[in-house]
């Protein structure tokens, strides 16, 4: 049995139903967070909340509750839920109409919704590398926002999926952007590089959190546009995300990365990514 809220109630997940007509539905008109709990324990709480702050912002979605509520209404879903480690996921539209219209109605209430699924592959240093490939960016321009308005995103997965990677990454004018789920790293003679935020990428919490690392353990981390070539050349590359951590890319497009293995960098990054995890659980 899996406990979800669903505005303002608790209830069980097969049980909980919205209208067709939510504008989340019908035009992608929400946004999402998708947070990691260890040992029931929020990971990094605070930069969710700021990150879906802001997004509500961009699209003008007012909710009615403060901050604070819904951080206690996401730690409620984390302890009504037998995992031990889970993956909390939170969607707020702006709403259902009675008429299907693309102007929205001033007074309509958001819907809030948020679930909680198992974390299977909790992050460790027995992670598998993985594998990618490498395609135009055609999103929009706005990729910053956390909307569930991911059509092209779905649509590479699969085609990453179909052709037997693991992950599809995006490059624009010949400059890499993201995952198709991820933000990206590349270390080159031991300087480690990834997009910076003004590249139309998603500003990702476990992003933030391996930058802080990476100066924590004295190595240097540029935020700087990244050139395909570039890409080809480095000794190591990394995504980076909630459900799954940071995991080594070994295989761009059938092409080695570095030697072709879980590089000499990764391994310390991981490390203090792991003690990060350790000390967030009380
Ligand atoms: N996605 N870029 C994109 C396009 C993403 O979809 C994600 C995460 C990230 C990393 O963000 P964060 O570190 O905050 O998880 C970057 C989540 C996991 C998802 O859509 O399921």
């Amino acid at each position: 049995m899996s406990i979800c809220y669903l505005n303002g109630n608790f209830v069980e997940l097969s049980k909980a139903s919205i209208s067709p007509l939510d504008r989340g539905f019908l035009f992608g008109d929400s946004v999402y967070e998708v947070l990691a709990a260890y040992e029931k324990n929020l990971f990094r709480l605070d930069d969710h909340m700021e990150r879906l702050k802001k997004n509500l912002q961009s699209l003008s979605i007012n909710i009615a509750l403060e901050n604070s509520e819904i951080k206690s209404i996401l730690q409620k879903v984390c302890e009504k839920n037998s995992e031990k480690n889970q993956i909390i996921y939170l969607q707020i539209s702006r709403g259902a109409e009675a008429i299907r219209n693309h102007i929205p109605i001033k007074e309509t209430q958001p819907t809030i919704f948020i679930c909680s699924f198992e974390l299977k592959n909790v992050p460790s240093e027995k992670n598998d590398p993985i594998t990618a490939v490498l395609n135009p960016d055609i999103r929009w321009k706005k990729s910053s926002i956390k909307s569930n308005s991911l059509l092209a995103n779905v649509l590479y997965k699969m085609h990453a999926n179909d052709e037997g990677y693991d992950e599809l990454l995006m490059s624009d004018d010949g400059f890499l952007t993201e995952g198709a789920v991820s933000n990206l790293f590349c270390v080159k003679e031991k300087k480690i590089f990834t997009p910076p935020l003004e590249s139309n990428i998603l500003p990702g919490v476990t992003r933030k959190v391996i930058i802080e690392i990476i100066k924590d353990i004295n190595l240097s981390c540029e935020e700087v546009k990244i050139d395909e070539e570039f890409l080809f050349n480095s000794d190591e590359l990394w995504i980076t995300n909630t459900t799954k951590g940071i995991l080594p890319v070994i295989k761009v497009n059938n092409k080695k990365i570095g030697n072709g293995a879980k590089g000499e960098i990764y391994r310390l990054v991981m490390k203090a990514f792991l003690r990060k995890i350790e000390d967030s659980i009380i």
